[in-house]
């Protein structure tokens, strides 16, 4: 339960069996369970004129996404920090029962926070409204490259939990992380496309002392692997010095073989694209920008990263 892990200084207050209010400072923290109470609550705060920001996140929260909540903290009035591990996004079945759950630990992360910050965790009957589906959309090829081909179905998951929460909260802003770049240009492109008014905001890696990507998926590594796994950052760094220097075919050869070599590591790709349509070329064009993709299998956990070339 809840009310065991707050920590001592915060009153618990029931206001309704759905909304739990914590007090006092610092994060103003709300927890709405029902889509139906956050959605009239947000009505009322937005009749006041309050701008709202959304932080879509799956849970098991890491400074990465706090990096989200706090630009998110400082745009808006109000933060919905929505905790849903999204079934229709994930196409492999231990993957999605392996993804690491804890909605307790995640509320007093959230609640150290200076700010207001709404929690949005939904059933998944609730928020799919009974429909435990993917609807399918079109991505403009977007979805052809990377995670696309290796994980069939997953961007019309995520593209369909997104579009639900950004109409279910209609928010100023939404903010995404840019380890999942490829998410990231897909969601700006859905929103776009459904003219949903919010603006999606792309927010810089945040990684460990180490170099390795915050994610969630780190704590299923053990201290021994998420040290090997910093080897993903050193080949995407090693890619980018010789960006200028060596042709694309010959460093993602280079970077292959690095990969092969490892005795750890299960490549799944390394691209350098284009950075605005994920379009791969045999040569650098003038004025474009690109940006290298990894994504590795380490003691069966699958890792992704990325990093600007140019
Ligand atoms: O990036 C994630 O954690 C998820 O894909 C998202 C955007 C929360 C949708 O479930």
């Amino acid at each position: 339960m809840l009310k065991k892990t707050v920590h001592k200084d915060k009153k618990l207050l029931w206001i309704s069996p759905f909304v739990v209010f914590l007090s006092p400072q610092p994060a103003q923290m709300q927890l709405y369970k029902s889509t139906r109470d956050l959605q009239k609550a947000l009505r009322s705060e937005k009749s006041k004129k309050r701008r709202v920001g959304l932080v879509p996140t799956m849970g098991a929260l890491h400074l990465g996404h706090l990096s989200l909540v706090k630009r998110s903290l400082y745009q808006n009035d109000i933060t919905v920090v929505s905790i849903f591990v999204n079934p229709t996004q994930f196409n492999d079945e231990n993957d999605l029962a392996a993804y690491p759950r804890m909605l307790e630990k995640d509320l007093i992360l959230l609640s150290a926070e200076q700010g207001e910050i709404w929690v949005y965790a939904p059933q998944a009957e609730d928020i799919y409204d009974g429909n435990i589906s993917s609807k399918k959309y079109d991505f403009n090829n977007l979805d052809q490259v990377m995670e696309g081909p290796n994980r069939p179905g997953h961007f019309n998951g995520v593209a369909t939990i997104v579009e639900r929460l950004l109409r279910i909260t209609r928010p100023n802003h939404a903010y995404f992380g840019e380890k999942d770049y490829q998410q990231l240009l897909i969601i700006s492109r859905v929103a776009k496309q459904m003219r949903l008014g919010v603006k999606i905001v792309g927010c810089a890696i945040i990684r460990e002392s180490s170099g390795l990507a915050m994610s969630s998926r780190n704590q299923r590594l053990s201290p021994a692997a998420q040290s090997k796994a910093t080897f993903i950052y050193q080949q995407l760094l090693w890619a980018k010095r010789r960006f200028t220097s060596m042709s694309l075919p010959k460093i993602k050869e280079a970077v292959i073989t690095a990969f092969q070599n490892h005795p750890s590591f299960e490549l799944e790709y390394f691209e350098i694209n284009e950075a605005l349509k994920l379009s791969a070329h045999q040569e650098r064009i003038k004025n474009k920008k690109y940006r290298a993709f990894i994504a590795a299998k380490i003691d069966g956990v699958r890792l992704i990263d990325n990093l600007a070339m140019n």
